[in-house]
């Protein structure tokens, strides 16, 4: 089935100009990028996005490295794109990310971890509606 997942490739890779080999990645897992940003986030976004993390003890140094540099935001398109899209990151962790993997390739540690992929349809759907209206997708 088609469907649509939300990704953001993160301060780390944007900081040490990797954007295109991780969208290499992408595109060569079959997903394809309809919409793309580069955006400096905001705190106020970066709490809102990850709030559901609000009470873990890592909260305040995620959102600090999200709005630490720069971010990509994307929306990508393919069959089951979005377990497709948590397959080609890897894990959380790159120490037990599967080679290949944009994580294991990229990833500096569990923190830093160069991308995020929506874990579910529903996430993707209002993760996208948080960032792009449907104007901005072009598939
Ligand atoms: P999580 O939703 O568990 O992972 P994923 O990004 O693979 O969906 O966590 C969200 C982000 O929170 C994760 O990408 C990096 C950060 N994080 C930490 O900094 N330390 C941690 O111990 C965990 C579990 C996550």
């Amino acid at each position: 089935m088609t469907e649509r997942t939300f990704s953001i490739i993160k301060p780390d890779a944007t900081r040490r100009n990797l954007t295109g080999k991780v969208n290499a990645v992408i595109e060569d897992a079959g997903l394809r990028i309809v919409a793309q940003r580069r955006i400096q986030m905001t705190e106020d976004q970066a709490k809102k996005f990850y709030e559901v993390h609000a009470e873990r003890p890592f909260y305040g140094e995620l959102v600090e490295f999200m709005t630490s540099a720069p971010v990509v935001v994307q929306v990508l398109e393919g069959e089951n794109a979005v377990a497709r899209y948590r397959e080609v990151m890897g894990a959380t962790n790159p120490k037990d990310a599967a080679p290949g993997t944009i994580r294991a390739l990229y990833a500096e540690n569990v923190g830093e971890n160069s991308v995020h992929g929506s874990d579910s349809q529903e996430n993707a759907r209002l993760e996208i509606a948080q960032f792009f209206t449907d104007a901005d997708i072009v598939g």
